[in-house]
């Protein structure tokens, strides 16, 4: 250690020296003996002694020996001086021999030996975030012990982004610093900022001393909620339920408190959205409060705001999306109201339009239509979704009044959805219909002596059309009857088709006649058709048997001489009648109502033939007169008489009335076949309608009593030389035919039994239902004859069903005799 001395000669006796503090023990500050000018061995001799002024410390020593003053005890300036700039020691040294007294001092230097200390180990701020750059803090200043240069200096400041520090000094030459804010702290970011602050000092070496400030930053709402994301999107099916969470937004506050307590809210929402959703003001959740409809909106742009508690607030907003579902059906718009269509629209006419429309898009929204397939339309695509209807087919309003066609029109969402509509079309009439008759002829019966007005027939014509146009009139269309008008005879009623008799018709003056009637619709133009009307006039009892023989009208008497030896049996005389009626009204029995002797003579019942019941005897009377009745079979029956005069006598001049009467046995024979033929078969005719009225009413099971008389029928009565013929017939209709074998054969036998099991059964009836009526069908087996009427017909009313017959009434015509006449009856069963 190098010490610099400095020796002031203090002016007689005087010694100053110098010395820094701190220097070890035994350092020797000076020789005294030299600076006070005496020899080294004085100062033993002359016992100098130092003493100390003020202090009890000596801190230095007089080396006796060398005379060198030393330092004795550590001397620290800062213990002895403290913080005074200057620092000394002072000592009087005496000598003795002589007295002498020197002062020395001693100065003493300091050293930097301490380092600058702060009042503490930390120093602490606490500053608001909200301070503004510039803000100052002042930081206590470091103390240093060294005085002068080794006292403190200067301050650094660890490097750091906020704070400066500046320092100043007092007037005292104490240094002191100040923090400076430069740039404003922010809580959220540093919550505190350490830094350590050195003071230095300027000795040799340095020394420092730190402290630690911590600041600690307070909080300021300086901060804003800030939203997790700028853009909240989501995307939501449109069936959603209510209360369906949505999205959730979220915000965060940095500041603390209720600085940092978030709520939020909608921004500028109209009405109805905010009627579709709701918006949890502490969560942040947003759920749907009433049904989306992506048919309504697809996409909806929310605006949300987030607030703290002092009232800062951000904003962000929520995109939802619309997800469309297949919850619209198609519909089916049917554009024209016309639901009319005329039934002569040619195929291809335009009935309607339609519009298909489905509010959903995409695959949802994409609609198929589909027409039921069994009516005759269809839909013809038009513009984008509309079609039209058009027929396929020739209408006809008489077949199908009118259509509904179902449309169906289904999407192609999962599941599908479809609807149906029901265009109701209806067909407007066109007279396209003639009117037609019920039947492809009528014929009708009337029987002769008809009071005028009766009614004889209806006819009936349909015509499907619509109203007049299927409105029907009759008109009789005009022909003569046997030279005169038709009209003179009947009458028809237009509107219902009866047909009446204006005159009574008298069946021995024609007994059928023909006329066609004209039915009519009221369309326009109209339409007709006619059909043939058959009138059959039946016969009536209106007509007394007329005698032909013996002649009734002459009034000479005929008389017939019968020869004495006439045996039983022979024939004696012959009545002959006719009757202009026909059937059983000419179907003539004979009967003695009078005779001279009644057991002489019988007449034959259908034959009229006088035959000698006996032999005749001499006793009998030669005069012998009959009164014969003749009486045909009508109901009620009519009846003539004739009286027959007999002479039983062998000498023909007995008998001058016979002169002049020959009698021709052949013509009176012709006569009488045919006579007997037609009331044979009228007989039959006549039995088969009684035969049917008593079938009829035992199939009801209530046979009437009235006809156990009826069925009766004399079938015996049938000429046992007909011969049947039968198979050669279609076998559909059974004829029961009878035919005579020969020609103007005499010999007529009848059978004279009466058998009730020859009468007609059931069986023969049935066989007989399917026989045609009004066909002009030629008896087989007659053929070759010329055929005069091919058919007649007659029918009975019974009740309110009738039985029909067809009589087939044959009259052949022989070339030189007269008529001879084959009768074949055809029956048919059945209700008209
Ligand atoms: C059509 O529908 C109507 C009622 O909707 C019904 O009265 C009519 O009978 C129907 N017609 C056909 C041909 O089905
Ligand atoms: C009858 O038919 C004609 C066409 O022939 C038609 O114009 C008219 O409307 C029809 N009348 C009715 C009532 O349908
Ligand atoms: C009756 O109809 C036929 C064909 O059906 C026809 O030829 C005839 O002219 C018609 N007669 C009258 C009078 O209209």
């Amino acid at each position: 250690m190098v010490t610099v001395l400095s020796i002031a000669s203090i002016s007689y006796g005087d010694l100053s020296y110098s010395i820094p503090e701190e220097t070890k023990i035994g350092f020797v500050i000076g020789n005294i003996a030299e600076d006070v000018g005496i020899v080294q061995r004085a100062i033993s001799t002359r016992k100098a002694r130092l003493n100390i002024v003020g202090s009890r410390k000596r801190y230095c020593k007089i080396n006796s020996e060398s005379g060198n003053l030393i330092v004795a005890e550590r001397i620290d300036r800062e213990q002895l001086c403290g913080p005074k700039t200057s620092c000394f020691l002072n000592f009087e040294m005496v000598l003795e021999n002589p007295l002498e007294l020197h002062r020395i001092t001693v100065h003493i230097k300091d050293i930097n030996d301490n380092s600058p200390m702060f009042a503490t180990d930390i120093i602490k701020f606490e500053i608001s975030e909200s301070a503004d750059k510039g803000a100052r803090f002042a930081v206590g200043e470091a103390h240093d012990a060294d005085i002068g240069v080794n006292d403190v200096q200067s301050y650094s400041l660890q490097t750091n982004e906020h704070f400066l520090f500046e320092m100043h000094s007092d007037s005292g030459g104490g240094k002191y610093g100040e923090l400076v804010l430069e740039k404003e702290l922010d809580r959220e970011q540093q919550q505190e900022v350490k830094l350590i602050l050195t003071a230095t000092d300027g000795g040799i070496p340095q020394r420092s001393g730190t402290v630690v400030i911590l600041v600690t930053v307070l909080d300021a709402n300086d901060n804003v909620p800030v939203f997790s994301q700028a853009v909240y999107r989501a995307s939501l099916p449109e069936n959603r339920p209510v209360g369906t969470e949505v999205v959730s937004v979220s915000a965060t506050d940095a500041d603390e408190g209720a600085n940092g307590h978030v709520t939020y809210d909608f921004v500028r929402i109209s009405d109805e959205v905010s009627k579709l959703f709701a918006l949890d003001q502490t969560t942040g959740a947003i759920v749907l409060c009433s049904s989306l409809d992506f048919e309504e909106e697809i996409s909806y742009d929310l605006k949300v705001q987030a607030k703290d508690g002092s009232g800062l607030v951000s904003f962000s907003s929520v995109i939802v999306e619309v997800i469309d579902v297949n919850d619209n059906a198609p519909q089916i718009f049917v554009q024209s109201d016309t639901h009319y269509i005329s039934e002569n629209a040619p195929p291809g006419t335009e009935v309607g339009i339609i519009n298909l429309q489905d509010k959903d898009s995409g695959a949802n929204g994409q609609v198929h239509f589909s027409i039921q397939s069994n009516v005759p339309f269809k839909l013809n695509p038009s513009i984008k979704n509309y079609y039209s209807l058009v027929t396929t087919a020739e209408l006809d309003r008489e077949l199908v009044p009118q259509y509904n066609i179902t449309i169906t029109a289904a999407d192609e969402g999962t599941p599908p959805l479809s609807s149906a509509k029901t265009i109701h079309l209806i067909l407007s009439d066109v007279n396209d219909n003639p009117p037609e008759f019920e039947e492809l002829s009528y014929s009708a019966f009337v029987t002769e002596n008809n009071k005028p007005g009766t009614s004889i027939c209806s006819v009936t014509a349909r015509d499907p059309d619509f109203r007049q146009n299927g409105t029907v009139f009759y008109f009789l269309v005009s022909s003569e009857v046997q030279g005169v008008l038709l009209s003179s005879f009947l009458s028809i009623n237009g509107d219902t088709g009866v047909i009446r008799a204006v005159a009574s018709f008298d069946y021995e003056k024609f007994r059928s006649f023909t006329f066609q009637v004209l039915a009519r619709d009221s369309g326009s133009p109209p339409l007709s058709s006619n059909v043939t009307v058959h009138i059959f006039i039946t016969d009536e009892n209106d007509n007394s048997p007329q005698i032909l023989y013996p002649a009734p009208e002459d009034k000479s008497f005929m008389t017939e001489v019968v020869p004495k030896a006439v045996l039983s049996g022979s024939l004696v005389s012959k009545v002959i009648a006719v009757d202009a009626d026909s059937g059983q009204n000419a179907w003539l029995s004979y009967q003695i109502v009078k005779s001279t002797d009644p057991g002489l003579f019988t007449i034959g019942v259908h034959s009229g033939e006088i035959r000698a019941r006996r032999d005749i005897s001499e006793s009998d009377s030669t005069k012998q007169n009959l009164i014969i009745s003749v009486k045909d079979n009508g109901n009620p029956p009519l009846s003539t008489t004739c009286t027959v005069f007999l002479i039983i006598s062998d000498d023909l001049a007995d008998v001058p009335e016979l002169k002049d009467m020959p009698y021709e046995q052949s013509s009176s024979n012709l006569t009488s076949y045919l006579i007997i033929a037609l009331v044979s078969v009228t007989t039959l005719f006549m039995s088969f309608i009684i035969l049917i009225f008593a079938v009829r009413y035992c199939r009801r099971g209530k046979p009437r009593p009235i006809f156990d008389g009826a069925v009766a029928i004399p079938s015996g009565y049938l000429p046992k030389n007909y011969a049947e013929f039968d198979g050669t017939l279609r076998s559909s209709c059974n004829y029961d035919a009878y035919l005579t074998t020969g020609s103007r054969t005499s010999d007529f036998k009848f059978l004279s039994s009466y058998n009730e099991n020859t009468m007609l059964t059931d069986q023969t009836l049935k066989m007989n239902t399917n026989c045609p009526i009004g066909k002009s069908e030629l008896c087989p087996g007659v053929v070759e004859e010329s055929v005069e009427f091919p058919e007649t017909a007659q029918s009975v009313a019974l009740d309110q069903h009738s039985v029909r017959v067809c009589h087939c009434t044959y009259l052949v015509w022989e070339e030189q005799n007269g008529i001879e006449m084959v009768e074949i009856a055809r029956f048919v069963a059945g209700s008209i």
